[in-house]
């Protein structure tokens, strides 16, 4: 296949292609013209190219370790990189909830394929709303909130993020340290200026309390912080109920503004209603927050894009005039968001009995993740791999910061042909009963002959 790249190759092949779709003569015409120079002239190198200086980025730290999964050959490997969940069988999920919506939407005729306005699916935004700030929530009551549907999680926080570089007067975003590779870029090119705030301690593989606490103590009042609602990604370590109580108070009392990314919804702990509890907080203050949320992970919706973006205002009048302003982010970015997305959603969510099918079939995806953590920490304790390897079942969510450095991580793949971040995080929803026991030899051998 390799001749395929082959520069005079490609050229031979644009011309007979060409051939078949011209008359000889009008080729002759053209060579006549001088047209084929002008045809072939752009075969001649890449100096000619006015690209020529374009480097070669790097790989996506994330949707790059899905690209060399799919390079290696071997019939063992096993893709622990991207945050997507696997059944049992290794194979992507499509829920039957969603089958169920799309047959719906597919019999029905009176479906058009119209633009969506700017702001998106009216009855989407609606029940996105409620679904994570509660069918009784005050707020939206008295139309306090504006939503509007975005590309996902990551649309969502990009037009965020872009309405504040514009419309707010603190223009710094302080993000957990780590957190999902993304966010800074997003940010920064929205227009905000990203800062850190303590979050993970490596040498408890648990929550930085102390860190978080005094690090948002010093930021500047008005500030925004980014809060992951459930799941923290990459490291699966969420604050208690009562430490988000703290974050709050001290959030409230400097006046920083809360801006959460929900990716994970019911993945958490296997209950909607929970996994929104901590932005529940926030919102039954009284005070102003924003919200992305996406419907990727527990709806198996990725590449859907389907997601919203939530702002939380102190009255119906300010929402208002919020959302008109956000309109004029979104028209020039994408004018309007796709529709069959966000109509499976609002199939789903407005329908009772497809709505709690949705739930069993979300908890069984999280409890199918928690049972991999006990498996995964048994397997390594039946290995005698050293190290405490209990984070494994305490972390909650999609992922496992194992604490397992580049080189061993490198030498895991190399070896065993696992792939995951370079960061050492795993994707637990990759993993199966009958993939555990090869990742378990493979952390045992990193630990053992990589320490
Ligand atoms: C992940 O962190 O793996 C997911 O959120 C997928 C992504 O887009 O990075």
């Amino acid at each position: 296949m390799e001749h395929k790249c082959d520069i005079s190759y490609v050229a031979s092949r644009r011309l007979s292609t060409l051939a078949r779709h011209l008359e000889v003569s009008t080729i002759e015409a053209c060579k006549n013209e001088g047209l084929n120079a002008s045809i072939t002239s752009g075969f001649d190198g890449n100096s000619n190219s006015v690209f020529a200086h374009v480097v070669k980025a790097p790989e996506d730290p994330i949707l790059g370790v899905t690209v060399a999964y799919n390079k290696d050959p071997s019939p063992v490997k096993l893709n622990l990189g991207v945050g997507a969940y696997r059944t049992e069988e290794g194979k992507p999920l499509v829920l039957n909830v969603v089958r169920q919506a799309e047959q719906q939407l597919i019999t029905d005729r009176s479906r058009v394929k119209e633009y969506l306005p700017i702001t998106g699916l009216a009855e989407f935004n609606k029940l996105s709303a409620k679904l994570m700030f509660g069918a009784d929530s005050p707020a939206i009551r008295e139309n306090r909130v504006t939503t509007v549907q975005c590309l996902s999680g990551t649309g969502s926080l990009r037009v965020g993020g872009e309405f504040l570089a514009k419309h707010y007067h603190e223009r710094t975003i302080y993000i957990p340290q780590p957190t999902w590779g993304n966010h800074p870029k997003i940010f920064t090119l929205a227009g905000l200026s990203v800062k850190t705030y303590r979050y993970y301690d490596p040498t408890t593989r648990g929550l930085h309390f102390s860190g978080l606490l005094e690090d948002l103590g010093s930021a500047p009042s008005g500030a925004i912080v980014l809060l992951h609602a459930c799941a923290h990604n990459p490291t699966g370590v969420d604050p208690t109920i009562q430490q988000w109580e703290n974050i709050r108070q001290l959030m409230r009392s400097k006046g920083l503004l809360p801006f959460f990314d929900s990716a994970y919804q019911g993945f958490a702990s296997g209950s909607l209603d929970t996994d929104a509890q901590p932005v529940r907080m926030f919102v039954a203050d009284g005070g102003e927050c924003l919200l992305a949320q996406s419907y990727a992970k527990n709806m198996g919706l990725y590449g859907e894009r389907v997601g919203a973006l939530s702002i939380v205002c102190k009255t119906a009048d300010v929402a208002n005039r919020v959302e008109s302003q956000l309109k004029l982010v979104v028209r020039p970015m994408f004018s309007s968001p796709p529709i069959h997305g966000a109509s499976i959603v609002a199939t789903i969510l407005r329908d009772r009995n497809l709505f709690d099918e949705w739930t069993v079939e979300l908890k069984a995806m999280a409890d199918r993740i928690i049972s991999m953590r006990q498996k995964l920490f048994d397997a390594l304790r039946a290995r005698g791999t050293p190290g405490d390897w209990s984070h494994i079942i305490k972390q909650i969510g999609m992922f496992t910061f194992t604490g397992l450095n580049k080189e061993q991580v490198a030498f895991m793949t190399n070896e065993y042909h696992i792939y995951m971040t370079s960061d050492g995080r795993i994707s637990m929803a990759g993993l199966s009963s009958k993939t555990i026991p090869h990742l378990a030899d493979a952390i045992h051998a990193a630990v053992t002959r990589m320490s």
